[in-house]
């Protein structure tokens, strides 16, 4: 497994896939590879599975080096529903085992009760499909709900929106207490950190880019990051943003850019902490 730095066993820095069908997959992962990313975040509602796995059996990239992420979605919450539908992604991702599993998103509305799609992540775990289980989108009550449900099996992590923008403090404060990773997702806000006057003020110090600042921040925090883009420079700069040491009064000042932006909302969604 790589020597990059790592959080609790997670790279801490990864490549996301969502939005990025077919070919722009398979090059994104190709190109991030080459790059030294060794951590893919990927899912079964993203629909790129397979070209996930056509992305690493080109690189050349032994498996047994990458740590893969999926996601279960909701309409495989039904029961007797998931084990078969994760069976079917580990055939996709050409592995029979992934390194994390998670809940993609709480059930919506409730439709499913959480007890009854916890218990069937724990039998996929205890069935040795994922070698890590754990949580996205998920609330403190929910967190707190499913580690009583989980018993001995740990969350791994919490993949929830987080960037200079929503720093989402309620919640990465409750699994920081917990001892529970976070994994940021839109760690660049979806682009919109791009032109800061801040971060670029920061970047010149450290002769780097705005985005790759916004990216060593939550790194600093200790949070898991996993930018996405569909350009091979990019995913060189944005990988290369791990090894700027930022310094507390940098962190504290960046921690002033928090102005609760969250970008992944809608119907479906739970009622976020605040
Ligand atoms: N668990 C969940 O519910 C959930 C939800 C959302 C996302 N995710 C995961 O998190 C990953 C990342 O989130 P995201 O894709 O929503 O947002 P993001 O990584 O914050 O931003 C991606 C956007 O930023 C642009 N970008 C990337 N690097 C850049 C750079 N160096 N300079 C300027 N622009 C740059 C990309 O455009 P180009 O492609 O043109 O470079 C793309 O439009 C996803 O791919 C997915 O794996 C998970």
């Amino acid at each position: 497994m790589t020597t990059e730095p790592s959080v609790a066993g997670i790279p801490q820095m990864g490549y996301g896939t969502w939005n990025r069908p077919g070919d722009e997959a398979h090059h994104g992962v190709i190109w991030a590879l080459e790059a030294g990313c060794r951590h893919i975040d990927t899912a079964q509602g993203y629909d790129n599975e397979q070209d996930v796995a056509r992305g690493i059996k080109d690189s050349g990239v032994p498996r047994n080096e990458i740590f893969i992420t999926t996601k279960v979605k909701p309409d495989n919450f039904a029961p007797g529903a998931m084990m078969p539908s994760v069976k079917e992604s580990l055939e996709k991702l050409n592995t029979d085992q992934v390194d994390l599993l998670l809940i993609h998103w709480p059930s919506p509305h409730n439709k499913y009760l959480l007890d009854s799609y916890i218990s069937q992540l724990a039998d996929v775990f205890d069935a040795g499909l994922a070698k890590r289980i754990g949580v996205s989108n998920f609330t403190k009550t929910l967190v707190d709900q499913s580690i009583a449900l989980l018993g001995d099996r740990k969350i791994a992590t919490n993949q929830v929106e987080c960037h200079v923008y929503m720093q989402n403090r309620p919640i990465a404060g409750h699994c920081e207490k917990l001892g529970i990773p976070l994994t940021a997702y839109a760690p660049l806000a979806r682009g919109a950190v791009v032109g800061d006057p801040v971060l670029d003020e920061i970047a010149k110090s450290h002769s780097a880019t705005g985005e790759q600042i916004a990216l060593a921040f939550l790194m600093a925090k200790g949070i898991i990051v996993i930018p996405s883009s569909g350009k091979k420079d990019r995913i060189i700069s944005n990988f290369e943003a791990r090894k700027i040491a930022l310094t507390p009064a940098e962190v504290t000042r960046l921690e002033g850019l928090d102005k609760g932006m969250r970008l992944v909302n809608g119907a479906s969604a739970p009622a976020w902490d605040i």
